[in-house]
């Protein structure tokens, strides 16, 4: 399935301060002036989100946080609940990033957690998953990415927007990509888990984005792939330039 009106998401992981701010004006500027179909969005750290909701990029630009706790509130010193995030401005967040699952021992039955609490709080889960260069590999690219597919999104989904995106752990940052193919053959595995895990109508509308060494120079290509809803793009959404040229060749 193709779905023109794409969904290009920065996130700045950590990195930004307020003078990055400027960047995030120079790209809602850039969107005033010649506005794109696609959806984009920006999930600058946490420190940062209200300071954008603030400078009114809300409109052409949504804001989302990077991860949240799994509870409501509470003693979790130094967490962040989804409710703060939306409180503080946030559209969307993204949860089960591979960063998190490796440094932070993130689970399944977590990030599921973790996507209920994002639900409860009105946010617009964006559920990462991805295989590591060992996996794929192994051959098992496909069972690894449709295990935690299954495992990371909870019935909660049904009736809500929400996003997939699949980021090889190997090509985060590194400069490689899949190939065409590659990135197809795993998005229709993605595809497939969430309609076996959801049904026919939650799970076969959700925009499954691409993430992984995603540059202007590329864009193209991986955005008219099939079954590409859109992009999760780190180091090229920290400039203007670089995310308007990933923006444009969708
Ligand atoms: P890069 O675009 O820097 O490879 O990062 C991808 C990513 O992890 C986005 O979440």
């Amino acid at each position: 399935m193709k779905q023109s009106v794409k969904m290009i998401v920065g996130n700045w992981k950590m990195n930004g301060r307020g003078e990055d701010l400027s960047e995030v004006l120079a790209l809602a500027s850039a969107l005033a002036v010649q506005p794109s179909e696609h959806r984009v969005a920006i999930c600058p750290p946490a420190t940062l989100i209200e300071r954008l909701a603030r400078a009114a990029v809300g409109g052409a630009v949504e804001i989302g946080g990077q991860d949240c706790h799994e509870a409501p509130g509470g003693a979790f010193t130094g967490s962040i609940s989804a409710s703060m995030l939306a409180d503080a401005g946030a559209r969307l967040v993204i949860l089960g990033h591979s960063e998190r699952r490796a440094a932070f021992g993130e689970s399944d039955g977590l990030v599921a957690a973790k996507v209920e609490a994002a639900l409860a709080a009105g946010l617009e889960p964006i559920i990462c998953v991805g295989e590591t260069l060992e996996q794929r590999e192994a051959g098992d690219a496909v069972a690894v990415v449709s295990a935690q597919v299954k495992g990371s999104a909870p019935d909660a989904l049904k009736g809500q927007a929400f996003a997939v995106a699949y980021e090889p752990v190997w090509a985060i940052g590194t400069g490689l990509t899949p190939t065409t193919g590659q990135i197809e053959e795993v998005h229709r595995a993605v595809r497939a888990a969430l309609i076996e895990r959801l049904g026919v109508n939650d799970g076969g509308a959700a925009p499954i984005l691409y993430g992984g060494s995603v540059k202007p120079g590329n864009a193209a290509e991986i955005l008219s792939a099939d079954e590409v809803g859109g992009a999760l793009v780190g180091g090229a959404s920290l400039k203007a330039e670089d995310f308007l040229g990933i923006i444009r060749a969708g």
